[in-house]
């Protein structure tokens, strides 16, 4: 509409819509109600994020089911990672951030004095944008976190006893690879580096890793868009599998994906709102916000 043409009523006053989205559009809370069968494996309640003086999330609520894939879209500094963080209390290693509201997990309080981080973020396991393996075995990367959280006993009394715990070390390694749909790739060389790895198989070697300590939970952040598209087509696949039996949520900025792999979608906008959420193919075949429908039409973003 050009300037000439619009027609502004003083009632209703004509939509100004920017590049990044900003419009005088309320949220409605009806948007962000989302009725679903099952319980709520994370309830988010009224969660604020400052860093700083700046608001990067705004009274978010959201409920997430469990065993499905929940996604998180919205453009770019929309506070995606920042509400992905506040789910296993990453968040809290960043100094300036202050975080207000409630997340319970199984309907557990997470932001209380007394939770055990590491017990937490086993629970709650993280995948992130850049696979990032450690500097060493296949193996070693798989049996690290059982070995910290003394689910594999390699010590001396276990040796002088006679245990081989290598034994259990095989097969939890090579359950987590099978589960992360490496296995195949990788089971004649388990003790290369895992650096060595193309970038999709890193990709999958990191979720091999987070299983490996029996997670209910996956947080995911953007965790195809530093791969091509054949790698980025075996991380969809695996996630969906991977619905079966956990809770994922995952950020991603590529829509198709979202609508591909996801059973809900959250969209977030600039300001840090969850502007609408709920079943994915009603998100994008018949959004309530006309703000959503701008930007899964590609209007802005
Ligand atoms: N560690 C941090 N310190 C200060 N500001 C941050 C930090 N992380 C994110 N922000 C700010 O919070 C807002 C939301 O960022 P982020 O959660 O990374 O959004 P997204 O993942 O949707 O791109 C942005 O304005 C960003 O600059
Ligand atoms: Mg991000």
């Amino acid at each position: 509409m050009s300037e000439t043409e619009a027609v502004h009523e003083p009632s209703e006053p004509a939509q100004q819509l920017t590049t990044s989205g900003e419009s005088d559009e309320r949220v409605r809370e009806e948007w962000t109600e989302y009725d679903f069968d099952g319980s709520a494996k994370l309830a988010v309640e009224d969660l604020d994020v400052h860093y700083g003086d700046e608001q990067a999330l705004q009274s978010v609520s959201l409920d997430v089911p469990e065993e499905s894939v929940t996604a998180l879209i919205g453009p770019s500094g929309c506070g995606k990672s920042t509400f992905l963080r506040c789910l296993n209390r990453m968040n809290d290693r960043v100094k300036s951030a202050r975080i207000d509201g409630s997340v319970r997990l199984d309907g557990e309080e997470i932001y209380t004095d007394g939770v055990n981080l590491v017990e937490l973020r086993k629970r709650i396991g993280m995948v992130f944008q850049e696979p990032n393996p450690f500097p060493k075995s296949i193996r070693d990367n798989i049996s690290y976190g059982p070995r910290k959280h003394g689910d594999l006993d390699t010590g001396l009394l276990a040796r002088l006893l006679g245990r081989d715990d290598r034994e259990d070390e095989d097969e939890l390694v090579e359950r987590a690879l099978r589960r992360a749909a490496l296995w195949d790739e990788v089971k004649d060389r388990l003790d290369d580096n895992a650096l060595g790895l193309s970038g999709g198989q890193q990709q999958r070697l990191c979720i091999a890793r987070c299983l490996a300590v029996d997670p209910e939970v996956i947080l995911m952040d953007e965790p195809a868009s530093a791969l091509d598209p054949i790698a980025t087509a075996k991380i969809e696949d695996l996630i969906e599998e991977l619905a079966e039996d956990y809770t994922v949520v995952v950020v991603t900025h590529n829509m198709q994906q979202a609508a591909r792999i996801s059973d809900q979608t959250a969209v977030f906008l600039t300001g840090g709102e969850l502007v609408e959420y709920g079943d994915t193919d009603r998100i994008f075949e018949n959004p309530e916000s006309q703000r959503v429908e701008d930007y899964i039409t590609g209007k802005f973003g």
